[in-house]
């Protein structure tokens, strides 16, 4: 773990930050940001990614509009690109490594904003050198926290409270759907799940299910329609909920790891009814 703020508080603190100072990088913070991503190489179910940290153009603001990304970013100061080789759980991988990557700029005092949208053919394309059997899923803007209203904001939204997400019972299952999990029965894993919930997601979709029996944690993407498979190769998009069940990964684990929760990742779809058919089976985390 890189970290050395709880990783608790750094999930706790980020937040979708979509305006930004028109400052540069203190040029420490660019050293240590740069350094971490050269340490990041693979994903916890295998697949090798690589990442950089790239000053922002004006060029860029421009290209990201047309790219299918939502949301306006003023003034952002830098990307995070990155790209992941085609494999079986590339997706997932890019998320959980992008993730981290978001906690340790969180900690270095920045703010951060996943965007997904179609950057085959970009200039963030070009300036990673894309082979053919790469893909770059989304990319990150990084930057300062603008204005008091965002330190307001950010003071707000440490109380998890406030945040839009699903209540638990939406979430999280005992031993099958549709019977919640309770704080109580999940124990000492009740916070690694409550660090899931307060992940980032494509439009705060929030697809992410977790069913708890005999010591494991079996996570399902349960898909909304418009983010269907078949809908984001028509768009040309990458598998944004994918992306968003590697992100509740890795805040899992993270979270798990730092309150001495020893576990590991496995894939092996156990026998639990998936009623609704729009939900996957994905990943297990079984505890050690
Ligand atoms: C894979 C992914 C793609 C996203 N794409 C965009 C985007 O294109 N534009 C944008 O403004 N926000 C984007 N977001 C941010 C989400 O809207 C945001 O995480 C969600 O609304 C929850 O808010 P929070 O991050 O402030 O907790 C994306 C998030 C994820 C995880």
């Amino acid at each position: 773990v890189p970290f050395t703020s709880s990783v608790i508080e750094l999930i706790e603190q980020r937040y979708s930050c979509r305006t930004y100072l028109d400052l540069p990088l203190q040029a420490s913070q660019r050293q240590r940001l740069a350094g971490y991503l050269t340490t990041i190489k693979a994903g916890p179910l295998g697949t090798p990614g690589r990442f950089k940290l790239v000053a922002a153009s004006e060029q860029d603001h421009h290209a990201l509009r047309g790219l299918g990304t939502y949301g306006i970013i003023r003034g952002a100061t830098g990307y995070l690109i990155g790209t992941v080789s085609d494999a079986a759980h590339d997706m997932e991988d890019f998320g959980y490594m992008m993730e981290q990557i978001i906690l340790f700029a969180t900690e270095l005092g920045l703010g951060t904003c996943w965007l997904g949208g179609t950057f085959t053919r970009s200039s963030f394309a070009a300036n990673m050198d894309l082979q053919s059997d790469e893909s770059m899923p989304c990319v990150v803007s990084v930057g300062h926290i603008a204005s008091h209203r965002s330190l307001v904001d950010r003071f707000i939204r440490r109380d998890a409270t406030v945040r839009k997400r699903w209540a638990w019972p939406a979430l999280f299952f005992d031993r099958h759907f549709g019977r919640p999990l309770s704080r109580e029965a999940a124990a000492d894993h009740a916070v690694p799940l409550e660090m899931v919930r307060l992940a980032p997601s494509a439009s705060n979709k929030q697809p992410w299910r977790v069913v708890h029996l005999d010591g494991a944690w079996h996570f399902y993407l349960q898909r909304n329609t418009w983010y269907g498979e078949r809908n984001m190769k028509l768009l040309l998009l990458a598998d944004l909920q994918r992306i968003d069940l590697g992100i509740a990964m890795s805040h899992f684990e993270l979270t798990a790891r730092e309150l001495g929760l020893a576990g590991s990742w496995q894939i092996e779809e156990p026998v639990i009814a998936v009623t609704d058919p729009r939900a996957e089976y994905v990943v297990t985390w079984q505890q050690a």
